[in-house]
C-alpha cells in the first residue's frame, strides 16, 4: 500500500510516521508514506497555498491550484482508489472504515488548513472526506496521522501477533477486555484468578463476558448483544 500525504506543514508528519509500528511497516516495505509539500507547487514567488476569502469574512483559504498540480502530478504515476480529504465534515472515522480503508492500494490524504480548502477542491479533485470526530483541529495533519495509523495497523505482516489487530477493540463490535502482566500481585491488588488458572477455555470464556460486560458499562451505542 501506497499513502501520499499533502500538506502545507509537513514537519508536522515527520514524528508519527518515524517511530513503532508505522516505522517499521515503512522498514520492512508493507507500506509506502510519502509526505508532499504544498508549497512546491505553489506557483507564486512566495510560494503562498492560501489566500483571502472571495465575499470577505476572517480566515484565509487555501487555493485550489495547488492542490490540482499536486494530486494531477501523482495521478500521472498510478491509479488512486480515494482522494480524501480530512475534514471535521467528513465521515466520522470507525473502525469499519478503517478496515475498508487498508484494503486500497493507492490512497491520497489531503489535510486542510485554516478556514479549509476552496470548495472546488471538495466538489472536483476529492472522492470522499474523513473526520476523525466530532470537534475541530488546527489542521488535517493530525487526523491524516490517526488515519494512517488506523490502516496500516491493519496492513498483514505490520503487527508482530497476526491476530491481535483482531482481537482489538471495535473489530467484533466490543470493546478489548482488561489485560494484565507481572506481578500478579501489587500493593495487594490482584490479577483475575483465571487469568492465572492456565485453563484455555474458562480465559476465552473470562474475557468475553468482561468484553460484554464492559461494552454495556461503557459504550452501550455498540452492544447489539
Ligand atoms: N481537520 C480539522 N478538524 C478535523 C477533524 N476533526 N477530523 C479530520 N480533519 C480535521
Amino acid at each position: 500500500m501506497r499513502i501520499d500525504i499533502i500538506t502545507c506543514l509537513p514537519k508536522l508528519l515527520e514524528s508519527p510516521f518515524s517511530d513503532s509500528i508505522l516505522k517499521r511497516a515503512q522498514d520492512k516495505k508493507l507500506v509506502e508514506v510519502v509526505v508532499h509539500d504544498l508549497r512546491q507547487y505553489s506557483t507564486n514567488k512566495h510560494r503562498t497555498t492560501d489566500d483571502y476569502a472571495f465575499g470577505g469574512g476572517a480566515g484565509m483559504v487555501m487555493m485550489i491550484e495547488p492542490i490540482d498540480r499536486c494530486i494531477a502530478s501523482l495521478k500521472e504515476q498510478r491509479i488512486y482508489d480515494d482522494i480524501i480529504y480530512m475534514s471535521p465534515d467528513g465521515e466520522l472515522l470507525s473502525q469499519p472504515l478503517a478496515n475498508q480503508l487498508s484494503l486500497k492500494k493507492n490512497l491520497i490524504l489531503l489535510c486542510g488548513h485554516y478556514k479549509g480548502v476552496d470548495e472546488r477542491v471538495r466538489e472536483h479533485l476529492i472522492t470522499r472526506e474523513i473526520s476523525i470526530g466530532n470537534y475541530v483541529l488546527s489542521g488535517g495533519e493530525l487526523a491524516a496521522a490517526v488515519v494512517s495509523d488506523a490502516i496500516i495497523r491493519l496492513i498483514p505482516g505490520v503487527l508482530s501477533d497476526e491476530t491481535s489487530a483482531l482481537t482489538d477493540s471495535f473489530q467484533d463490535g466490543l470493546i478489548a477486555p482488561p489485560v494484565y502482566t507481572r506481578p500478579a500481585e501489587y500493593k495487594g491488588w490482584k490479577v483475575p484468578d483465571v487469568l492465572l488458572s492456565g485453563h484455555e477455555a474458562k480465559i476465552q470464556e473470562w474475557r468475553h463476558t468482561q468484553s460484554i460486560e464492559r461494552t454495556k458499562a461503557r459504550r452501550p451505542e455498540l452492544d447489539k448483544n
